[in-house]
């Protein structure tokens, strides 16, 4: 059987069971349809939270912080847990400090305002999770491969990586764009790779979840 087709009926369905958001999550969301800015919904959140939870992972990495959402919901699935996350934008990284501290998270979660690709050639440490939600912004399916194998040499056996966007609102089929490119040529490389095991999960734009082999 195929994956259900989600109609606004469906949708209101499942809204009706995802927890109530605080008031932190539910002004982050706001401001986020507002502004435009791209950031993972209550579904995906939800989900990042449960895997994170369930793989017992306390040491998290993200490429892509945006104003903080979806890293308040990384670390809501640990317990004591500490975020690393890469952000280009310093607006953006402000917010997302400012939006930690307000969920209670200030001293859990760092906030790198540096260009992932190249702070990842020099960052120190080991990860239990990563969670890399820029795969449309590189410029090539060679940085798309560099970033892959770098975020696999810091996390160890056990761990999660999981990608946003895997399904790239169906373009990853017949890619067109860079963007599309990148998506396709990542779940390629994540579904051939020795060391992952793997699956792309039909969550909102699609989510790459991938084990690191022990
Ligand atoms: C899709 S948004 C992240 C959304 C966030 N993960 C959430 O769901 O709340 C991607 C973010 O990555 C940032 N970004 C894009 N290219 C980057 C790069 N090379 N290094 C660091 N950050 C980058 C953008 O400024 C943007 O804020």
């Amino acid at each position: 059987m195929r994956t259900v087709e989600v109609t606004d009926e469906i949708q209101a369905y499942l809204d009706r069971l995802v927890p109530k958001r605080d008031p932190v999550l539910a002004r982050m969301e706001e401001e986020a349809a507002r502004e435009g800015i791209p950031i993972v919904e209550t579904h995906e959140g939800a989900f990042l939270s449960l895997l994170v939870r369930i793989a017992g992972a306390k040491r998290i990495l993200e490429l892509g912080t945006a104003t903080g959402y979806s890293g308040i919901w990384l670390l809501r699935g640990t317990d004591g847990g500490l975020l690393t996350s890469f952000e280009v934008d310093g607006k953006r990284a402000a917010r997302a400090r400012a939006n930690f501290a307000e969920a209670g998270f200030g001293k859990q979660a760092i906030v790198l305002e540096q260009d992932a690709v190249q702070g990842l050639e020099k960052l120190d440490g080991r990860f239990d999770a990563c969670f890399i939600d820029l795969l449309t912004s590189f410029p090539s399916e060679d940085v798309t491969r560099r970033v892959l194998e770098l975020c696999i040499e810091h996390l160890d056996g056990g761990a999660l990586l999981m990608a946003d966007n895997a399904l790239r609102q169906g373009e990853v089929v017949k890619p067109k764009t860079q963007q599309a490119r990148n998506v396709a040529f990542y779940n390629k490389q994540v579904a051939e790779h020795p060391r992952l095991e793997s699956v792309v999960v039909p969550i909102r734009d699609g989510l790459s979840v991938a084990r690191v082999r022990d």
